[in-house]
């Protein structure tokens, strides 16, 4: 057979990494249980319809989707939220409000895997519905703050930046241009930090055409919008328009109980973000790494429509995704994932078949007991057992030979300082217990 490898970005995990993401996983999965979110899932596969209808272009344009063999069309996830809005609209009238639900799962867009994207990622999702007033986006901003700070990281190592899309939909109004041509001039704000001068001003004509709105202007106006970083930046632009001014007051709620949840120092308020994705319709965020070029980390916003979209009730909504890539990449850089001991707590070395039958007794009630316990398969000599056992990465050696059975006792051997003491086999689990608690003076004489 040929060598067949995985497919370009798609990772294998040997235990090693596996305890990684698992590391990861358990600290989002805390992070949210401390904010009072339950846990749910959806399938991996799903009708291609949903991502089609409800993600906007760019998801579209990296699904992973097939016609399985019963003709469906249908395609593997590349995001949770649509599943998410579909299961809450079809039982929302038996939920109670505000609903607080956490996910965590792997999903799948056809990118250019390179650093911080692939094609396979595994993705926390947050998200808050049934609240529509701006307490719910703080909610949703600390938690994913949260989410960060829960791996020992601080507030200096990441930004949270904030914009807000009814904002923007309400100064394009002020500029004269029309709401049917809102979406279109915000994927070329999209752009403005990349894109050449000219290409954006033939971008900004085409997303233009229709209107009267010139196009340089336009664009110019929206460097300057884009580029204000301050609540007092944004009250002078809003100066003279009501609907601006009115929108001004919810940021000053979002911002005062962000500081007052004490997240004042990993905030920044940054209008370039307006997000890929098309069911978003108010404050819309991302967090990156602090000073780095690198991928975000996490992003999210509030998407008030999604849920009657999918034919359930009016249920405003805001929400956050977190991928496992970019997350582990900056723990790997600041040195913050915990060495994991995966080996057994007592490796058991049988020297001699006629100790074996009283070994397995106990090698049975010790894992009854909750300890991890691994054992020679065949008879060796005693060097060899030991190394078998710092190979299995135990931590302690219980020895069973000839005369420990004969003893009733077995010998529990540390691995690291070589002591040594014998415990007799009835007081077993107690004796045992208290080596993992407090170490081999648990049991020296
Ligand atoms: P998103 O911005 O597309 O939002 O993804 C959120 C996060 O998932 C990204 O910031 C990134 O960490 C990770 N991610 C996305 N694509 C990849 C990839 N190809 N490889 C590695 N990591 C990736 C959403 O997915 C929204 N559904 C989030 C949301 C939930 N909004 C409201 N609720």
């Amino acid at each position: 057979m040929s060598d067949i490898r995985t497919l370009p970005g798609f990772r294998e995990f040997y235990p090693e990494d596996r305890a990684v993401l698992g590391h990861i996983m358990n600290v989002w999965r805390q992070s949210c249980r401390r904010y009072g979110f339950r846990e749910w899932e959806s399938p991996v596969l799903e009708p291609l319809e949903l991502f089609t209808e409800k993600s906007g272009e760019e998801i579209v344009r990296q699904l992973f989707n097939f016609e399985d063999k019963g003709g469906r069309q249908v395609s593997l996830r590349p995001e949770m939220t649509p599943s998410l809005a579909r299961m809450v609209g079809a039982k929302a009238n038996g939920i109670p409000k505000p609903i607080r639900w956490f996910a965590i799962g792997e999903n799948f867009r056809y990118e250019k895997p390179q650093k911080g994207r692939l094609r396979s990622f595994y993705q926390l999702n947050a998200d808050l519905l049934g609240e529509a007033g701006p307490a719910a986006d703080a909610e949703i901003m600390a938690l994913c703050a949260d989410c960060l700070l829960g791996f020992g990281l601080t507030q200096k190592d990441f930004r949270i930046r904030i914009s807000d899309r009814t904002l923007w939909f309400r100064y394009l109004a002020s500029l004269g241009i029309p709401e049917s041509h809102a979406a279109a001039v915000l994927s070329v704000v999209d752009k403005l930090e990349r894109g050449t001068p000219s290409d954006l001003l033939t971008a900004m004509t085409a997303a233009l055409t229709g209107t009267n709105v010139d196009a340089a202007h336009a664009l110019q106006a929206a460097r300057t919008f884009a580029g204000t970083n301050s609540l007092e930046g944004l009250t002078q632009l809003a100066a003279g328009d009501e609907a601006m001014q009115n929108r001004l007051q919810d940021w000053k709620h979002l911002l005062h109980t962000l500081h007052a949840l004490g997240f004042a120092e990993c905030l920044t308020i940054d209008l370039t973000i307006v997000r890929g994705l098309a069911y978003y319709t108010g404050f819309v965020f991302e967090a990156f790494e602090t000073g780095g070029e690198a991928r975000a980390l996490a992003g999210g916003g509030r998407y008030d429509t999604l849920v009657k979209k999918m034919h359930g009730p009016d249920l405003p909504a805001v929400g956050f995704g977190m991928g496992d890539v970019t997350v582990r990449d900056l723990l790997e850089a600041k040195q913050l994932i915990p060495a994991y001991a995966d080996g057994p707590d007592f490796f058991v070395m049988i020297l001699g078949e006629d100790a074996r039958t009283a070994a397995l007794n106990d090698i049975a009630s010790l894992r009854h007991a909750g300890f991890r316990v691994e054992y020679n398969f065949h008879d060796g000599k005693f060097p060899k057992l030991i190394h078998a056992a710092e190979v299995a990465g135990a931590r302690y050696a219980l020895i069973y030979g000839g005369s420990e059975v004969a003893k009733g006792v077995t010998k529990v051997r540390s691995l690291t300082d070589r002591s040594e003491a014998e415990v007799p086999r009835t007081d077993i689990i107690p004796a045992l217990r208290a080596v993992l608690a407090e170490g081999m003076r648990a049991v020296l004489p």
